[in-house]
């Protein structure tokens, strides 16, 4: 019989993917959302399961309610906790960020403990930004790069909520798996690109990628992270008895945004894209544990910015402007 399984945050841009991955494997998945009659975030996922061996059911929670999450997770085999909100700038970032990520977490895991006897295994969806801050001003505990021993010790909410709001929520998590005996597995994601599943636009992902496609070169240059990488490394990590622990999913450097707008030249020289600038390309991440340990495969960077890229554009996502006629030929 094909077994239920639960991921919070279901129409998110990660969790679309870990969905559309589940439901390839014969997965019943319940996917909790904010609101089931919000068409435009989810009306995709029940799509997908048209086409896919799993079914999915849509269930109504929301991180910041009490005892959301019980009646979802009942039956579960495994729990994936995708939900956070992910953007940078906020008003009120301890409510905006920090209270939805931490009382979540607690929300959720507290909704796992009392759903012991059926959940086998939780994988929390948490980031490098729960092991270094955004200008990563701690040294790595270990060598050179950062691995799975860091722990993010240096942001602070006015600066950095995003970064505060993911190790808040992480540590939380630990807390409360020993607490009441639960086994928990974390996945780290480095910032998430590749193709777009959903007509879905709000996500921050997409923002990057809709920027650079528009005519705006982003110019800092991210250590990235394939969302299929992501999404494959959530279900391995729950399917192998003998994970645990931290697993970073990202590549080893930096990216320079010249790069970057050589990948997008190269695939679309009909568009007006902007140049990049040349930024060095530095060694920051240890991934050796995931691909060791849970036999996942990096996405090499370069397909998974061109596979994001052209997804945008077929579905009209993103605009990019025609290039105009050569000087000298109209
Ligand atoms: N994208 C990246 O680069 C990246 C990198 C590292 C880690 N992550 C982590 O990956 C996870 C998913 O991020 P994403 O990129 O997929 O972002 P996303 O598309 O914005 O998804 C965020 C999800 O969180 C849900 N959520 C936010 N506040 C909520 C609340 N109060 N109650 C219930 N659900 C709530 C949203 O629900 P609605 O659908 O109702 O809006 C949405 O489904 C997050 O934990 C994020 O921190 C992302």
């Amino acid at each position: 019989m094909a077994q239920t399984v639960a991921v919070t945050g279901g129409g998110g841009y990660v969790a679309t993917e870990l969905i559309h991955q589940l439901l390839a494997k014969g997965f019943n998945v319940r996917a909790t959302v904010r609101s089931k009659a919000d068409a435009a975030k989810v009306a995709h996922l029940t799509c997908l399961a048209t086409a896919l061996p799993g079914s999915v059911e849509l269930v109504e929670a929301d991180l910041l309610v009490e005892g959301a999450f019980d009646a979802a997770f009942a039956g579960c085999r495994y729990v994936f906790h995708t939900a956070s909100p992910f953007f940078i700038e906020a008003g009120d970032p301890q409510a905006q960020l920090v209270d939805p990520a931490v009382k979540g977490t607690r929300n959720v895991m507290q909704a796992v403990a009392r759903n012991k006897a059926d959940v086998r295994r939780i994988v929390l969806t948490s980031s490098c930004a729960a092991i270094k801050g955004n200008a990563n001003a701690a040294a790595p505990k270990v060598g050179s790069t950062y691995s799975e021993a860091d722990w993010n010790e240096t942001s602070t909410l006015p600066a950095e909520a995003y970064w505060c709001s993911k190790v808040q929520a992480e540590r939380a998590a630990w807390e409360l798996a020993e607490q009441h005996g639960l086994d928990l597995v974390t996945i780290l994601p480095e910032f998430i690109m590749g193709p777009v599943i959903s007509r879905r636009s709000d996500a921050t992902s997409f923002g990057y990628m809709k920027a650079w496609l528009e005519g705006t070169a982003q110019n800092f240059a991210p250590v990235f992270a394939d969302v299929r990488d992501v999404a494959r490394a959530h279900i391995l990590a729950a399917e192998n008895p003998a994970a645990s622990g931290r697993y970073i999913v990202a590549t080893t450097h930096s990216t320079s945004p010249s790069t970057i707008s050589s990948w997008l030249q190269e695939r679309f020289p009909e568009y007006a894209l902007a140049d990049g600038e040349e930024m060095e390309c530095t060694e920051i991440i240890n991934n050796s544990r995931v691909q060791g340990e849970l036999g996942l495969s990096i996405t090499p960077v370069k397909e998974t910015i061109v596979d994001m890229a052209a997804t945008l554009v077929q579905l009209d996502l993103a605009q990019p402007k025609p290039k105009g006629p050569e000087p000298g030929k109209q």
